[in-house]
């Protein structure tokens, strides 16, 4: 980089190995020297980091005070397209080889992301265990460093230290890089009374208003102001209320847990959301102090308790990644064992899956799914929040579907815009055809390899298992989206006997950079 910088270069991206594999990439367009300076600080304490250096501290808290007063946005770094908006990364796939072979599934995205927030709400160092090296998490622990926490993560576990957290106020381009940043508003207007964001962004799968959180918030007592863009929310004293939930929308019912944790009295959430990331964020905050009953139910009682502690606790897996483990294994024809999974949170997949034909055991916390001749078709499949059939297995179940004897319906009530996906799988032979929020799919007895673009997380997802069990090459684009949830999706199939690599179209520049 320093080399980089000398050449005098003014404006481009330059990419360095982040993590094991993932390419991180900095744009340097009108950087100056200070800013110069705070990278270097900061990629130093990566590699710190990464060695456990006690001189990570010392670099980290460097990189804070340059970052922070140059104002250099180094979110820049996770954002995976160059200035053309062509993909840096691309998954090659030689598809038709049946998985086999067993799989640890890793710690639960959404279950890790609000509980990554909530740990804003006690004073001290959090450690959180099963955390996933994903993208999203990434994003997370750096909006909680600028707002003043100390994180690491390292081999799957993360420390949240909150004690200097001395901002409430969430940047604009930090809220544009995920969902999950809305999770912020509960935890620092229930601890400081104040906070103030912008609409968050996340994967384009429909409108995602937050209208549900804001009438929560609103309920408890908060008052909330717009100006331009943001959301400026002051709430000294929140007080419990009862507040039913016009639909069971998983993040309004996870901040609305939030605030309501340090008001004062009881809060009840009616119609809440019933997923297993609820109930992990109960049990997470219960460990800390907190007196909340009913997740897993629709009704959800929060007494309100003056202080929380930090605590250690561990994540559940995720539901969605062995999913997907399940789906292509299925859709290969395979034979895959899955551990340090939970069965009982798959029971609507487990109960499809067995209707196409695919054989299913369970035992404790692991699965073998094998499938050995070609599945039939189902019916019909309706998303719905929990525990139907999860939105966020629609994309992968229609690869399957696809492939499957016969004629299935998959109808989407949860994002109005999930079909994407369906363009692509019909590049790849694939006969589906949607009408508003229905997808009509008639089995073919082949997929055929092409390239194809992931166009948000689970449809990537999708793509994936469609190359794997496709005839041929398929090429996937923009995988950063696939980042965002699936921890290195291709080494998690190459350890099941799949030929998935990943292609990097700037590794010219990645030699430069190093
Ligand atoms: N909705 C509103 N108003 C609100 C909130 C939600 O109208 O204030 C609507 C949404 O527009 C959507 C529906 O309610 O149509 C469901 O949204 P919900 O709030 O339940 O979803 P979320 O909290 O935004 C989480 C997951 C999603 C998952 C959904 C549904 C996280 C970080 N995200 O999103 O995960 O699809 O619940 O289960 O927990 C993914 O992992 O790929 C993903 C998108």
């Amino acid at each position: 980089m320093v080399l980089l910088a000398m050449t005098g270069r003014t404006e481009g991206w330059i990419a360095e190995p982040y993590g094991s594999d993932v390419s991180r990439i900095i744009q340097f367009a009108e950087i100056d020297w200070e800013q110069w300076i705070s990278i270097l600080l900061f990629n130093q304490a990566k590699r710190q980091q990464r060695t456990s250096s006690p001189l990570y501290s010392l670099f980290r808290a460097l990189y804070h005070l340059m970052a922070v007063s140059t104002g250099y946005r180094m979110l820049s770094q996770w954002v995976s397209v160059n200035p053309g908006g062509d993909t840096l990364d691309k998954l090659v796939i030689e598809g038709g080889r049946p998985l086999s072979g067993s799989i640890r599934i890793h710690g639960a995205k959404n279950a890790a992301l609000p509980i990554m927030a909530a740990s804003l709400l006690a004073d001290g160092e959090i450690t959180l265990h099963n955390v996933p090296h994903l993208l999203d998490i990434e994003v997370m622990l750096y909006i909680l460093e600028r707002l003043g926490c100390t994180c690491r993560h390292e081999q799957g576990t993360v420390t949240i230290n909150t004690s200097l957290v001395r901002s409430h106020d969430v940047p604009e381009d930090l809220m544009k890089q995920m969902r999950s940043s809305i999770f912020l508003m509960g935890p620092l207007l229930a601890r400081f009374g104040r906070v103030s964001v912008y609409q968050p962004g996340g994967c384009a799968i429909g409108e995602r208003k937050i209208d549900l959180h804001l009438r929560g918030l609103e309920a408890l007592g908060a008052q909330i102001e717009e100006q331009d863009q943001q959301i400026i929310c002051h709430g000294a004293n929140l007080t419990g209320a009862d507040i039913h939930l016009d639909f069971p929308s998983v993040g309004a019912t996870e901040n609305i847990m939030m605030a309501a944790v340090l008001a004062e009295g009881t809060t009840t959430i009616f119609n809440a959301a019933r997923e297993p990331e609820i109930q992990d964020l109960q049990h997470f905050l219960n460990a800390m102090g907190a007196r909340i009953m009913g997740a897993g139910t629709d009704t959800i009682t929060i007494n309100g308790v003056e202080k929380l502690q930090p605590c250690t606790y561990e994540i559940i897996p995720d539901r969605i990644v062995a999913g997907t483990v399940m789906i292509a294994a299925a859709a290969t024809r395979g034979n895959v064992t899955l551990t340090h999974c939970n069965p009982a949170h798959l029971t609507s997949l487990i109960h499809v899956l067995k209707r196409t034909g695919v054989q299913i055991t369970v035992c404790n916390d692991i699965m073998t799914v094998s499938c050995m001749t070609r599945p039939k078709s189902v019916d019909r499949i309706v998303t719905s929040p929990y525990p139907s059939f999860p939105t966020d297995l629609q994309s992968q179940i229609m690869v399957l579907l696809s492939l499957a004897d016969g004629f299935s319906v998959m109808k989407e009530t949860v994002f109005e815009g999930r079909f994407k996906h369906v363009d692509e799988l019909n590049v790849m032979g694939a006969d589906i055809s949607v009408d508003l929020n229905a997808a009509f799919i008639r089995g073919v007895p082949r997929l055929y390899g092409a390239t194809v673009e992931a166009t948000d997380l689970r449809a990537g997802a999708a793509l994936v298992i469609a190359g794997l069990a496709a005839q041929g090459k398929t090429i996937v684009e923009q995988v950063h989206h696939i980042d965002r949830g699936y921890d290195q999706i291709e080494k998690l199939f190459q350890s099941l006997g799949a030929s998935v690599e990943r292609q990097s179209t700037v590794s010219k520049q990645l030699d430069f950079a190093n």
